[in-house]
């Protein structure tokens, strides 16, 4: 059956069509209000609905992000709040509204799409590949110490966090344009998702913390945290959940850290969403104790493959030529060379062959064509290809990091 999608033409429809996905969450946005306060994030038009008759049964949202790549940013459709109401799962409702929207998104000149899995089986077939690592920590307290002492430049601060926006968001934004898979965030993201802390979020801890580390008098890092109170045979039990820290340099790093893990009154210091290569692993002291668990993070789905080729720096001059296989945007398959930066159709003689999730894969520069090429998952149609195009696309830049589920 050919499902009806279409872009939230009003408040109601938008408030159904998230409402799809809020199903599972127990019933949001829970009233008008709260749909409108999602609905500052998200225009209406980049909220798709799947209509049965008159009826909303399903929803898939994009916001409109910047999105760091190496060596720049690119406009990027940040793929959220897809869900297909109960009563109409598997009947091809989730792919009509990822093929509407991917048509969107390119029509809107963004080249490239991004997403958090729910679960990590459903996006491959829409072209999304895995693109960055993230990472949770579970730090018992003994074990909390640095290799190195404090650096005495450093000192902190509690904020209220209706006065931490402006200090955070420089911050912020000096480590997202240097790191790929940071986005962009405006005021109003600031203000609507990061900072609020309604009593019902706070799943059994403390109020939300905010705190700003300074080098010498400049602000050079902050932290989120909570704290969850717990004693059990007269110690402590509890944890400190840190939400957010981001730091501009080696030394802030370790400065904010230092600060988090001496917390008194807890037993763990946990802390989620962490990029694969931080910098707490080689300034702790017991790295294994960091007990850190590995999952999937950003995946990405290259939308106007040359557009989004071009829009990243290289290493390399190179040539590399790419065959690549794209079955649900068949308008990408084919021969793909880049040299000097950019990308363009050629009928030259291939290196490697791939799907377009494999190139989402090193796009932001999580993933090498060789991992790729010895997973299996890529094919090497010249000798010594992957190496070649692992030297055009290599990156100085950090591993891909994004703080944050959107
Ligand atoms: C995940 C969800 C959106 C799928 O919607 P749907 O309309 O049932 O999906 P479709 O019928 O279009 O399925 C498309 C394909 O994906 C597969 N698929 C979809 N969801 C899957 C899942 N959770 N696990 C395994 N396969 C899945 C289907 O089997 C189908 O495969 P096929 O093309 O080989 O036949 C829906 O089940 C849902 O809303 N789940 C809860 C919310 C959620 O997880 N949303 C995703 C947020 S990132």
């Amino acid at each position: 059956m050919p499902w009806n999608v279409r872009p939230t033409a009003d408040l109601d429809e938008f408030r159904s069509a998230v409402g799809a996905i809020g199903h599972y969450f127990g019933g949001w946005p829970a009233d008008e209000e709260a749909a409108q306060r999602f609905s500052s994030n998200l225009p209406l038009e980049r909220m798709h609905a799947a209509f049965d008759g008159d009826r909303i049964v399903g929803g898939a949202g994009a916001f409109p992000f910047e999105l760091t790549v190496p060596g720049g940013t690119v406009r990027c459709g940040g793929v959220t709040v897809v869900g297909v109401l109960p009563t109409h799962r598997r009947r091809g409702i989730l792919t009509a509204m990822m093929r509407a929207q991917l048509e969107d998104i390119r029509e809107r000149g963004e080249a490239i799409a991004a997403l958090w899995a729910s679960e990590e089986v459903i996006y491959r077939r829409y072209g999304y590949g895995l693109a960055s690592l993230s990472c949770e920590m579970a730090l018992p307290n003994g074990y909390a110490g640095l290799r190195e002492p404090p650096d005495e430049r450093a000192t902190v601060r509690l904020v209220p966090l209706t006065e931490s926006r402006d200090v955070f968001a420089a911050i912020f934004d000096r480590v997202r344009l240097r790191t790929p898979g940071m986005f962009g965030r405006t005021e109003t993201w600031w203000e609507t998702r990061n900072l609020p802390d309604p009593p019902e979020r706070r799943q059994g801890g403390g109020e939300k913390n905010a705190l700003v580390l300074e080098l010498g008098g400049e602000p050079a890092g902050y932290a989120l945290y909570r704290i969850h109170t717990k004693f059990e045979a007269g110690g402590a039990a509890g944890h400190v959940d840190v939400i957010e820290a981001v730091a501009d340099g080696p030394v802030a790093t370790r400065e904010l850290w230092r600060v988090l893990l001496d917390m008194d009154w807890k037993a763990t210091l946990k802390a989620y969403l962490l990029p694969i290569d931080h910098a707490l692993v080689h300034q702790l002291s017991y790295p294994r104790r960091m007990q850190l668990r590995v999952g999937d993070g950003l995946w990405v789905r290259l939308v106007d493959v040359g557009a989004a080729l071009s829009a990243r720096t290289y290493a390399g001059d190179g040539p590399v030529v790419l065959e690549l296989d794209d079955a649900f945007l068949p308008e990408n398959a084919g021969r793909w060379r880049i040299a000097a930066g950019t990308a363009e159709r050629t009928d030259d003689e291939a290196d490697l062959a791939l799907g377009v999730e494999e190139l989402g894969s090193v796009y932001l520069g999580g993933f090498g064509f060789g991992d790729l090429v010895r997973a299996g998952v890529v094919r090497e149609l010249q000798d010594g290809g992957a190496a070649r195009a692992d030297a055009v696309f290599r990156t100085d830049a950090p591993k891909p990091w994004c703080p944050e589920i959107f």
